[in-house]
């Protein structure tokens, strides 16, 4: 079980118009934890990102630090320190790097330390701070998507809900991105909720995962046992 729970969600429901897409989630992620969340196509995966960020419909329990935010607006619930990377990235194409990095801060104040975290951000991606007048739309792939990661990180988060980023890439980009962001949580104490379809990957990088079916949790714990598990070595390592 997590220690001290910063995120935790309990029987939440989710509804695109009358369809309904989550059936009574609940889930924890604890303070300074890297979790995942797995499951086939349809699953309820990115709906459950969208309803912790508000981008959802939803109803049931959704608290943060011990705050409901069950209620709030996207941009409230950003303020209070949880950054969404999306699905397909989102990372504007035609805005350079600079401003894309930008864009990631924009409900801060404090503008001092925005430009000291963009240098703590591009410490992650050195790369990223040679290419800041380059538009975003001419990266690669990969380095969309890890500007994505960059862009939510200048929130200056205390979660970040990362939706499928192994989406499209190769092998070896995919692996650096999940190198980054065991890094981000090992070193600085990054909380995570990543959900991701390469089961393999997810279970090697967190520590607890859920798996999602049809709009419900199917299994959760440790990714240790859930690597053991004979239905999720069936369904999703393929072995
Ligand atoms: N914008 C939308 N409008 C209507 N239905 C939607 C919308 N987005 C998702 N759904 C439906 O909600 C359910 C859950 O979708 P969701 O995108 O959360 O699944 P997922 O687990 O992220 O799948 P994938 O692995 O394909 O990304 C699916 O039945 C899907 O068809
Ligand atoms: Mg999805």
């Amino acid at each position: 079980m997590p220690r001290s729970s910063l995120l935790e969600l309990e029987d939440v429901e989710a509804r695109y118009g009358q369809m309904r897409a989550l059936h009574g989630v609940s889930l924890e992620v604890g303070e300074g934890e890297l979790v995942a969340v797995l499951g086939p196509n349809g699953a309820g995966k990115t709906t459950t990102l969208r309803a912790v960020s508000g981008t959802v419909r939803r109803s049931g329990k959704i608290a943060f630090a011990g705050k409901s935010i069950a209620r709030r607006s996207p941009e409230a619930v950003a303020r209070l320190g949880i950054a969404h990377v999306p699905e397909g990235r989102g990372t504007l194409s035609e805005l350079t790097v600079a401003e894309n990095l930008r864009l990631g801060a924009y409900t801060r104040r404090d503008r001092a330390a925005v430009r000291e975290d963009t240098g703590r951000v591009l410490a992650h991606f050195p790369w990223l701070g040679e290419r800041s007048d380059q538009r975003a739309g001419t990266l690669s792939g990969g380095e969309q998507q890890m500007l994505a990661l960059a862009r939510a990180l200048m929130l200056r988060p205390r979660l970040v809900l990362l939706d499928e980023p192994s989406l499209g890439l190769a092998p070896k980009v995919v692996a650096e991105i999940f190198r980054i962001v065991r890094e981000l949580n090992e070193r600085d104490g990054l909380t995570v909720l990543v959900v991701e379809q390469n089961a393999n990957l997810a279970l090697d990088s967190s520590s607890r995962a859920y798996v999602l079916e049809a709009g419900r949790v199917a299994l959760e714990g440790t990714s240790a046992e859930l690597r053991r598990n004979e239905s999720v070595r069936r369904s999703y390592l393929g072995y």
